[in-house]
């Protein structure tokens, strides 16, 4: 299986369903996908992410999660598993590990996924997997230019989609922003950790967001992630060049994104 794919228009036609699964630093999500319409068969599952963080204790909870959700959905079978990670991903290899053990840094997770699930196994970052189901099935479907994605949880995840390609690793969340690294102060629990009311936080959005448009001028502005459900809190608020709009995939974009990249692979 080659590299993840970067464009969102080369799902092959035969592919009907591939399993999605997203590693979180609390919960490991996973769905078979229906790659058609990109929506879940049968709900999204979860399984609680082991504390340790470790690859191998996370390799054995794709295991069950695989087996759980191929056993419940008996009638779709689903070849390619993509699996999401929280971590710079460049040709299969992990190059960070936010919350997650160091072990990963330097590993070729997907090689060592392939063996461990005996399978065809595509490793993506996570918040790649999210832009990439936005701009194939959600709010970035047929959007032209230049695109930016960005999921506001426990850190800032960021995908940049030109003209439908993505262009992988943008880690956006790690730009310094008032001399503090902007994930530490504008992320979802950033703003949890400090108790920001919807005002103030929107006050640390804008200025991180300026900053970013200042840096790459995109023509729309996609904020997902488990805090865009509550966007009418605070894109009212924020005043940018281009448009900023809520993503519409919620928390399914990243299981739904790693199928993509996996059934495109
Ligand atoms: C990581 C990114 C990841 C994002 C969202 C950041 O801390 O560096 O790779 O996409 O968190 O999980």
């Amino acid at each position: 299986m080659a590299g993840p794919s970067t464009d969102t228009t080369d799902v092959p036609s035969g592919l009907d369903f591939g399993i999605g699964i997203d590693v979180g630093g609390t919960w490991i999500k996973g769905a078979i996908i229906n790659m058609g319409s990109g929506t879940p068969v049968g709900g999204v599952r979860r399984l609680r992410t082991p504390a340790c963080g470790t690859v191998d204790a996370v390799a054995n909870t794709l295991d069950q999660l695989i087996d759980e959700l191929e056993s419940e959905s008996p009638g779709h079978s689903a070849p390619a598993v993509g699996v999401a990670i929280p971590s710079i991903v460049q040709h299969g290899v992990a190059r960070s590990a936010a919350n997650m053990d160091a072990g990963w840094i330097g590993l070729d997770v997907q090689a060592y996924l392939r063996e461990r699930l005996g399978r065809p196994v595509c490793v993506v970052n996570d918040a790649d997997a999210a832009g990439m189901a936005e701009a194939h099935y959600g709010v970035g479907k047929d959007k032209h230019g230049v695109v930016l994605v960005l999921t506001l949880g426990t850190g800032i995840g960021s995908a940049l989609i030109v003209d439908g390609k993505l262009v992988p690793n943008f880690e956006l969340g790690h730009l310094e922003v008032g001399g503090h690294k902007a994930e530490s102060r504008a992320s979802a629990v950033a703003r949890e950790n400090a108790g920001l009311n919807w005002i103030e936080y929107a006050d640390r959005l804008q200025q991180y967001l300026s900053h970013v448009e200042f840096l790459f001028s995109p023509d729309l502005i996609i904020i997902g992630g488990g805090i865009s459900e509550c966007s009418n809190e605070y894109l009212p608020r924020l005043s940018l060049r281009a448009p900023v709009i809520p993503a519409s995939l919620e928390n399914s974009a990243g299981v739904v994104g790693a199928a993509l990249q996996a059934a495109a692979a």
